[in-house]
């Protein structure tokens, strides 16, 4: 790459289109929030993920990239390279939300992609190798748990097939989801599932609040934590709540009371580096005056060590049954990831394109999970972070400042273009 080459794509970016992409993209899903605030609620799949795709694929057309998706819902936007053999370079991020989400997770990444590509060609560059912006099917695991579903097929992290079966709340099957998907888009160039990519980059918000603490720009993103995610089934028995001695009583509710309880125990952590979350309790039939028949719970538990994600995790069923004092109680594990390293390669490409064009960084781990996390076994992987406010994210809350988003965008245009040229 000649000099000058990377500064002309980086003076493409536009801070003011990507700004109103963002809040265009942030219609689709949008709802209000205790008077204050716009969230989003797009769950992968949906009549509004297609919309929001649709759109996507509208802005995409007008620069020349190619679209195509693949046979798992991933959806990817192509410029050509100068040897259209040799293996693109990958960056993107997802398009779904949480239920009470906000308006940078995920679309953030795909956007400022689309930025990042749509500056290289308006600057007349055209990298040795193509790039391609993906956005992945499923990442939240809002709708279907669990999340990156769409890049764990890609990468070959577990079979396409595995997640046929999944339902959403109304009984629909992931994979009947998929296939009216793929039917509503059969217009759409069809590719095969998965390649190695030369490399992969993943824009975000932090989700956290270091990077605006610290005041810096750019936060180079060092690997994610390990997640492992599970489902608890407590069974008990149906009775009146009002004539049903307590000594009589298989209580469900009872039992997952205790159950967490012990749980809290065998995750404490004094320094607060675990993550241990409870936050979705089903109860059956959910009636005030009725003994709970069934609870079904999640656990969410994280952490960047991967003997502590192991050794704690594989004790979570025998802490779950000694719990147990009058019902019965299984445990099924859903989504495993190991710690993931990022390496040197990708963050290094982001720490030189930052401070090429000034920008303060630090390196830090993530402790949300990522699509990224699935390519790490696939090819050289990295993140870059921008600031959100106040670090709240999975709420309606979540912001950026439009500087911040362009400050990304830049970093990563043109670290796009040191790794296609590479
Ligand atoms: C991703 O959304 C996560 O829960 O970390
Ligand atoms: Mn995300
Ligand atoms: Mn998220």
């Amino acid at each position: 790459m000649s000099e000058g080459v990377a500064p002309n794509a980086v003076a493409a970016v536009d801070e003011g289109r990507l700004w109103q992409r963002l809040m265009q993209m942030a219609e689709i899903g949008g709802f209000d929030f205790e008077d204050e605030h716009k969230g989003v609620n797009r769950p992968c799949l949906t009549e509004l993920d297609r919309t929001a795709r649709r759109l996507l694929i509208t802005w995409a057309g007008k620069l020349g990239a190619a679209v195509s998706v693949d046979p798992a819902g991933n959806l990817f936007l192509r410029i050509e390279g100068q040897d259209p053999s040799l293996p693109p370079v990958l960056t993107g991020s997802h398009m779904d939300s949480q239920p009470q989400g906000g308006r940078f997770d995920g679309i953030y990444g795909v956007l400022a992609g689309l930025e990042a590509i749509e500056a290289i060609a308006a600057a007349g560059i055209r990298p040795k190798r193509a790039i391609e912006v993906v956005a992945w099917t499923n990442e939240e695991g809002g709708r279907y748990a669990p999340g990156c579903t769409g890049s764990m097929s890609f990468t070959g992290f577990k079979p396409m097939s595995a997640f046929d079966d999944l339902t959403d709340q109304d009984g629909i099957r992931y994979a009947d989801a998929l296939a009216e998907q793929m039917a509503l888009e059969s217009d759409l160039a069809r590719r095969p599932l998965g390649y190695v990519p030369h490399a992969y980059l993943e824009a975000h918000i932090e989700q956290g609040p270091r990077l605006e603490a610290e005041a810096k720009d750019i936060g180079v993103v060092t690997g994610i934590q390990g997640s492992r995610w599970f489902t608890v089934t407590i069974e008990g028995r149906l009775d009146h709540a009002g004539t049903t001695p307590l000594a009589l009583r298989r209580d469900a509710v009872q039992d997952m009371i205790r159950a967490v309880t012990a749980l809290n125990a065998l995750m404490h952590d004094p320094d607060d580096v675990l993550r241990f979350t409870v936050a979705s309790i089903r109860v059956e039939p959910d009636t005030s005056n009725s003994i709970a028949r069934k609870v079904v719970f999640t656990i969410d538990f994280r952490h960047p060590d991967k003997a502590v994600l192991i050794a704690r995790g594989d004790a979570i069923a025998g802490v779950v049954q000694a719990a147990m004092k009058t019902c019965t109680a299984t445990v099924h594990e859903r989504f495993h990831a190991l710690p993931a390293d990022f390496g040197e390669t990708v963050p290094g490409a982001v720490a030189a394109a930052a401070s090429a064009q000034g920008l303060s960084a630090i390196r830090m781990p993530s402790g949300a999970f990522h699509d990224a996390q699935f390519l790490v076994p696939v090819c050289p992987t990295g993140m870059m972070f921008i600031p959100c406010r106040n670090g709240v994210s999975h709420h309606p809350a979540e912001y950026s400042e439009p500087g911040a988003c362009a400050n990304g965008a830049r970093v990563l245009a043109q670290a796009l273009l040191t790794l296609a040229n590479s």
